[in-house]
């Protein structure tokens, strides 16, 4: 196992009825921006929830943050807090929303030029400060909620980019389960695949001898091979969307990439998909993370191997007879809840794969847990999914 250093000092208040103890958790001498999305909210009871629980504080409203949040909605909102000094900011939505106002909340304190260097300078350039957020997830997906990544769109340039900041992680997080109850089956799916892939990143990649970062990882994905098609089938089953909702937060919220070499190169390439055709961000990882599996069958194959052994019963056949199957087992899964896996099936043509390989040309980004994937091999691994 690598040296680490691990703190992730995100409060969650989690449970039935919890949105009600949102008093308590902000400070009531703030002036507090309220961030909501396309209006989910206002039908699910969850607004009716917050105002009912906020009632007294200072409030002002923001709406209008859409799914991958562009850069130019919210640098809207950081316009109106500077002119009317405000200085707390509750985030009620999913990913989205809150990975939207996560960067608000560093854009607002933000010294350099040009906010949008947070992102196109990450790395660079780093979040030291930011505006105080508290959370109510109704969405679980991204592990947002329980940790300091942010990624945002531009709209004009079809960019879609991530920073990533303790200074954003939220002061609290309200995981009430029962906001599930009325998601469509589509973000549902696309929660329950988002959460799996986010275990794969940090899980699939090569041993380090750290049985419990991998038991963990492997805990987490049979929750969610189990309990979400329980609740796809049905959304009132409270018990596994509460374990539905636990699983998508352990995830990402740190700990199960502690002292392990770390991928990400699938979320990488499905962000160019995003940003290219707006395919929902699960989507784009359910497409490329068979392809990754396929090119990276050796360096990746005691992880996979132990991976399909443990999560699929694959034991039988050689080396590559077990990587094929279990490569299809995961294909199967994705596709058991809605979610289609090849390039055709969202439009995505060839002309795409040459976009998208020129970008990490020109940007020279070098991804996956050794930093040896470059373009061509982003170039094979999409043409697999074709
Ligand atoms: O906008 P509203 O009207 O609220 O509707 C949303 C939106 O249309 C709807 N929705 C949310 N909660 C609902 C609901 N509908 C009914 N009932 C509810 N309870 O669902 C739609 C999608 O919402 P969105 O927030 O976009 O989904 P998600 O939570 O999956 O977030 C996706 C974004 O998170 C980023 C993705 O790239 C994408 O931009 N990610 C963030 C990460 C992080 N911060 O750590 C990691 C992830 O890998 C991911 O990249
Ligand atoms: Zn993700």
């Amino acid at each position: 196992m690598y040296n680490f250093e691990f703190k992730n000092p995100v409060k969650i208040i989690f449970g039935k009825g919890q949105i009600s103890k949102l008093s308590k958790a902000i400070p009531s001498d703030r002036k507090i921006m309220l961030t909501y999305g396309g209006g989910s909210i206002f039908k699910n009871g969850v607004y009716d929830q917050v105002k009912k629980a906020t009632e007294g504080l200072n409030i002002v409203e923001f709406g209008g943050i859409e799914p991958n949040p562009h850069y130019e909605t919210l640098m809207k909102a950081v316009e109106i807090i500077k002119a009317e000094k405000i200085d707390y900011l509750l985030s009620v939505g999913g990913g989205s929303v809150l990975d939207g106002t996560k960067f608000i909340a560093a854009a607002v304190l933000y010294e350099g030029d040009d906010p949008w260097d947070i992102l196109a300078k990450s790395g660079k350039v780093f979040v030291k400060k930011a505006l105080p957020i508290g959370a109510v997830l109704t969405l679980p997906a991204t592990g947002s909620e329980m940790n300091g990544n942010s990624v945002i769109t531009r709209a004009e340039t079809q960019e879609k980019l991530a920073f990533g900041s303790p200074a954003v992680m939220p002061n609290f997080s309200v995981l009430d389960p029962e906001v599930i109850f009325s998601l469509p089956d589509r973000q549902l799916a696309n929660g329950i695949v988002d959460a799996f892939v986010h275990v794969m990143e940090q899980y699939l990649t090569y041993p380090v001898n750290s049985p419990i970062q991998d038991r963990f990882a492997e805990g987490i994905l049979h929750t969610l091979i189990e309990e979400g098609p329980k609740v796809l089938a049905d959304r009132t089953d409270y018990d596994a969307a509460a374990n539905f909702m636990w699983s998508a937060t352990m995830a990402l919220n740190g700990l199960i990439g502690m002292g392990v070499p770390q991928d990400w190169a699938t979320h990488m390439i499905g962000h160019e998909l995003t940003a290219y055709h707006g395919i929902d961000h699960a989507q784009t990882l359910a497409i490329v993370l068979p392809g990754m599996m396929h090119v990276r069958r050796k360096e990746k194959q005691d992880k996979i191997l132990q991976y399909g052994e443990r999560i699929w019963g694959i034991k039988e056949g050689s080396v590559d007879e077990r990587i094929d199957q279990t490569i299809q087992s995961t294909i199967k899964f994705f596709e058991s809840v809605g979610i289609k896996t090849k390039l055709p099936d969202y439009s995505v043509s060839e002309e795409t794969i040459g976009k998208i390989t020129k970008r990490f040309e020109t940007r020279g980004s070098r991804l996956g847990e050794k930093q040896d994937i470059g373009p061509d091999l982003v170039k094979e691994i999409l043409e697999d999914r074709l």
